[in-house]
């Protein structure tokens, strides 16, 4: 019985701090500020084992084409790299000032297989500044967008620079 009753004080001790941490406001929730170590990696081994645990391998992009690497370019250019930066471009203030950072894909992308990459730029992570593709983008377009990200690693600032020389694709969008 004393077991039970410590048990269930034990508890109760907890909540009250965690309740007074709360109300207390001593928590910094300033986006300037390193989250310590042991709640970073938590977040990040949650986010990486989330992703892997929910990303849809039959939602497999296929091998893609250049047509679909251009076509992703177009997203990219216009909507990732302020956050993520590219090759020869670094992230705007926006993508400077977030916690945690917007990681630099080319260094990162390998990490991870096409369907999580799907997964992420379809539904974005939450409390995190990665928002979701999916409300706004058809399916399409992220498949595209992976298929950009994943020629990330080997590009180089000249070879970034001449896709944004190049005319748009034909069509908006990818078949
Ligand atoms: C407003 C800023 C912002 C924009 C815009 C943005 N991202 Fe992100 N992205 C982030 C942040 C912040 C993270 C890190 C999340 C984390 O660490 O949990 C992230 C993470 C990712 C990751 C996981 C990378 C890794 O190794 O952890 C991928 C892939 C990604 N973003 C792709 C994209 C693509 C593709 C686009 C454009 C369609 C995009 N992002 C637009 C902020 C952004």
């Amino acid at each position: 019985m004393k077991v039970v009753t410590g048990f269930v004080l034990g508890w109760v001790v907890l909540a009250v701090a965690a309740l007074l941490l709360v109300f207390s406001g001593l928590y910094n929730v300033a986006a300037s500020k390193q989250d310590n170590p042991i709640i970073a990696w938590l977040l990040s081994t949650t986010m990486r084992r989330s992703v892997a645990h929910h990303a849809d391998a039959a939602a497999a992009p296929g091998p893609s084409t250049e047509d679909q690497v251009r076509q992703g370019f177009k997203l990219y250019n216009e909507t990732c790299v302020y956050c993520h930066g590219g090759p020869g471009k670094d992230p705007v203030d926006i993508g400077q000032g977030l916690n945690p950072e917007p990681p630099y894909l080319a260094d990162t992308v390998g990490r991870w297989t096409a369907p999580e990459l799907f997964w992420i730029v379809k539904n974005g992570i939450r409390m995190t500044g990665m928002p979701s593709f999916g409300r706004t983008h058809a399916d399409a377009e992220l498949i595209a967008a992976v298929a950009f990200i994943q020629r990330l690693p080997q590009m180089t600032p000249a070879q970034y620079a001449e896709f944004e020389k190049q005319p748009e694709a034909e069509s908006s969008t990818p078949q």
